[in-house]
């Protein structure tokens, strides 16, 4: 697996070739709304669908960043906005949720780059820098990334980082309604030439 490491700048934020990988703050409103107004129409099952006009009000933008801050505080929840560096568009979010301390120290991971970036490399130099942060900043040893069997571009992401095919989750989520099965992919820190560093409460 590569071991190609992201530049580490502060705590929660990498550095990457084209990108910046780092949380959203207040100020990114209007990166943030330009971003989900700039959208093309869905282009796959697995797209996002596009946001309406009063769905991208600073309100709403306030609103997500207060539940992604509580998120961080509960060590729960870490939200990422991915950013161009030179333009300083907003051309993604990656995740990492459902954080689990005790003997597992494992995080399942959430991305999303906006379709009109798609099939430049966005994708793979964004989660490589969201398991950068959750290996070494969050001192988490497993990461795992739970794709629907038919999203080809999510599975030959994860595999293009060397993420191991684990098997099938069956009626893992509830999406709209339905309970749907989840390909599960993996890596650990050893995976990614990484020492763990975190510690167990073993009680
Ligand atoms: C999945 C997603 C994040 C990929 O983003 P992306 O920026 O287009 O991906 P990348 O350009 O970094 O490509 C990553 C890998 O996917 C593969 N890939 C991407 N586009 C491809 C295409 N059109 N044809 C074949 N392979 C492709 C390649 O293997 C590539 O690895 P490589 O660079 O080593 O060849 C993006 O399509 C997306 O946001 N989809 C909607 C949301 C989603 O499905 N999220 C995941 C939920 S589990």
């Amino acid at each position: 697996m590569s071991p190609k490491r992201p530049k580490r700048s502060v705590l929660f934020e990498r550095k990457t070739r084209r990108l910046v990988v780092r949380p959203l703050v207040s100020s990114d409103d209007l990166a943030w709304k330009a971003a989900y107004s700039t959208m093309l129409p869905k282009r796959n099952a697995f797209d996002p669908t596009n946001r309406k006009p009063r769905e991208l009000s600073v309100r709403r933008f306030r609103a997500d960043l207060k539940s992604r801050n509580e998120g961080m505080a509960a060590d729960r929840y870490y939200g990422f906005g991915v950013f161009h560096r030179k333009s300083g568009e907003l051309v993604g979010q990656v995740g990492i949720m459902d954080v689990q301390r005790g003997i597992s120290q494992s995080a399942y991971l959430g991305y999303v780059i906006f379709n009109r970036y798609w099939n430049q490399g966005f994708g793979k130099e964004a989660v490589r820098a969201a398991v950068d942060i959750a290996f070494r900043d969050l001192r988490l040893h497993r990461v795992e990334a739970g794709i629907r069997p038919r999203n080809r571009r999510s599975i030959l992401l994860a595999r293009s980082l060397g993420f191991r095919k684990e098997g099938l989750k069956k009626r893992a989520v509830l999406m709209h309604g339905e309970w749907v099965d989840l390909v599960m992919y993996s890596a650990t820190t050893e995976d990614f030439g990484i020492r763990w560093r975190g510690r167990v409460d073993q009680r």
